[in-house]
């Protein structure tokens, strides 16, 4: 496998206060990675930095076969380079059908005009089919996403973002406030979606993890304490000490 991002020595502060700590680690082209760790240890402040919106004081990050430098570029270029982010709270476009907020994410040229005057084609329908049914929505194809529940809304934004084709997914925290069968499903989206793509994902709920079935980073005070397999890690007596054993 080859090294898809690269993070080294990466270091951000906040008020001299140092959320991220000299971070290396790398993820690979189709890889699953899970980043477990304490509420304050950074994991949030990994995913802002590695999509441009927090700029680190020093380190690099690397991205792609090429090795292009992230830091410095703006957000929007990062996630035309390939890198897709879903935040906590999802941002469909509620009074739009589920079929429209997928042809419009389908959507490479956001700018105005294009907008307007996009027509959606044959292979456009079918793309957004197919989306749909990556995400578990084909039912729901005509609802308008206002209706959704809480969990469905969650897999149309994780549609919406795989509309776009990233290389790299970062997802923090997708269980917070799912019922578990909704949380059972969004592993097996991911599960799935990581098998042609590198997805990073952010959680809490030790069971999803499970369900990941991928490789751990625990992160603590903004480093890298342990990483391997989920049974790795939780042996770890640093982990114990700073994450499992409160
Ligand atoms: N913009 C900011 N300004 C000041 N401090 C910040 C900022 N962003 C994050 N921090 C601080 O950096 C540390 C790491 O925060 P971060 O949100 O990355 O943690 P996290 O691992 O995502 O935690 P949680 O599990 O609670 O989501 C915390 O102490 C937080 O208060
Ligand atoms: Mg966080």
């Amino acid at each position: 496998m080859t090294t898809l991002l690269e993070v080294s020595g990466v270091t951000v502060s906040f008020d001299g206060f140092r959320a991220i700590n000299n971070l290396s680690f790398r993820i690979s082209d189709a890889e699953l990675r899970a980043v477990i760790g304490p509420n304050g240890a950074g994991k949030t402040t990994f995913m802002d930095i590695v999509t441009g919106k927090t700029r680190p004081d020093a380190g690099h990050i690397l991205w792609g076969d090429k090795g292009l430098s992230l830091i410095g570029m703006s957000e929007a270029r990062i996630a035309q380079a390939g890198i897709g982010r879903k935040f906590q709270k999802p941002t469909v476009f509620e009074e739009q059908t589920v079929q429209e907020n997928l042809m419009m994410a389908l959507r490479k040229d956001r700018r105005p005009l294009a907008v307007l005057f996009f027509k959606p084609s044959r292979s456009d329908f079918t793309r957004v089919d197919d989306l749909a049914e990556q995400i578990g929505l084909q039912e729901a194809l005509l609802r308008v996403s206002g209706e959704l529940s809480h969990g469905q809304k969650q897999w149309l934004e994780i549609g919406m973002l795989l509309a776009q084709e990233p290389q790299l997914l970062l997802v923090d925290e997708p269980a917070a406030g799912m019922t578990p069968a909704e949380r059972e499903k969004t592993t097996a989206i991911l599960v799935e979606a990581a098998k042609t793509r590198a997805v990073v994902v952010v959680e809490h709920d030790m069971e999803f993890v499970r369900r990941l079935n991928c490789k751990v980073t625990v992160l603590h005070e903004g480093s890298v304490l342990a990483e391997g397999s989920l049974d790795h890690v939780t042996k770890n007596q640093d982990v114990i000490d700073v994450y499992l054993g409160r």
